[in-house]
């Protein structure tokens, strides 16, 4: 009879790059990926602290932090060569690293420069990221894998936080336009895009505790329970194997079915 067990080897042998790794939804597909058999996951991120304790839980021989902050291209750059120079090669980047608005930014109170704050990370970040990532698995004839954090909310309006919203519009644009150009070389460009995870991020921004985000969310899912960093990690994993090796060009949203009822004030 077959196993119902879930196969444990779904990223066997791969190097892949998560940034934004040190927390939340980084840090569960950090864990996910080291569990399915990666051959090594570097943890990129500017948390330094958190990200060496998370590259030393998983074990030095697989898994390295680098400290690199996604909206210096020098620093992606470098992030990327150095994976390279010490594993080998690359097979799979998170591109997930990013930042919640840092005020209301409703467009009748729109601070544009904090909108190019925002945007320099989300967007301008993920850029760099996809770009060193794939001309690093173009030079080495790596038929990889890129997946970028994009937001359940992208597709929605809401009375503030408009420059967030935008720029995960905008991470949606870019995965297109990559996994068109990309398609040639065999490497495959995906979202995934997160309903609402009590994260550092979430709380900070709804100044509300993971219990609270997490009550005050349960009756927005058609599926009963609470949306955690897992079940984000979980289809990261199915995007960076080769269980969708002819996927690309896709936005999986991990929402459990939300119903927007509007972010709580
Ligand atoms: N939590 C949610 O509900 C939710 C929903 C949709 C999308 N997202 C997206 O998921 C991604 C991960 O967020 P999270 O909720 O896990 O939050 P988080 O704050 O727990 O993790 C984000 C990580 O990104 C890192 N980071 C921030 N700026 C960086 C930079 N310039 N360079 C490198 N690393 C940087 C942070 O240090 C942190 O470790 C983000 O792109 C976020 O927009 C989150």
């Amino acid at each position: 009879m077959a196993s119902t067990k879930p196969c444990k080897n779904k990223v066997q042998d791969k190097v892949a790059i998560v940034t934004g790794g040190a927390s939340g939804i980084g840090e569960a597909t950090v864990l996910a990926l080291a569990e399915n058999g990666a051959r090594a996951v570097v943890i990129a991120d500017i948390q330094d602290e958190k990200g060496q304790k998370l590259a030393e839980s998983i074990g030095t021989n697989r898994s390295t932090y680098i400290h690199c902050d996604v909206a210096d291209e020098n620093q992606v750059k470098s992030l990327v060569e150095s994976t390279v120079q010490l594993f080998g090669h690359l097979d799979v980047i998170f591109c997930n690293a990013g930042i919640a608005s840092f005020g209301e930014q409703n467009v009748l109170d729109f601070d544009l420069d904090l909108c190019d704050k925002l945007f320099a990370v989300n967007v301008r970040g993920t850029a760099a990221c996809l770009k060193h990532a794939a001309r690093a698995m173009v030079d080495g004839g790596v038929k990889g894998s890129v997946i970028c954090t994009s937001s359940a909310a992208a597709n929605m309006a809401g009375d503030r936080f408009t420059d967030y919203i935008m720029s995960k519009s905008g991470v949606l644009a870019l995965m297109k336009c990559a996994s068109y150009q990309l398609g040639e070389h065999g490497i495959r460009v995906n979202c995934v895009s997160p309903g609402l995870v009590a994260t550092p991020l979430t709380c900070k921004t709804l100044e509300m505790g993971v219990e609270e985000v997490e009550n005050a969310f349960q009756s927005c899912y058609y599926l009963k329970g609470v949306l955690k960093a897992k079940h984000i990690a979980d289809a990261v994993l199915f995007l960076a194997s080769d269980d969708s090796e002819f996927v690309t060009g896709q936005n999986l949203i991990v929402d459990g079915g939300f119903i927007f009822q509007g972010i709580p004030k």
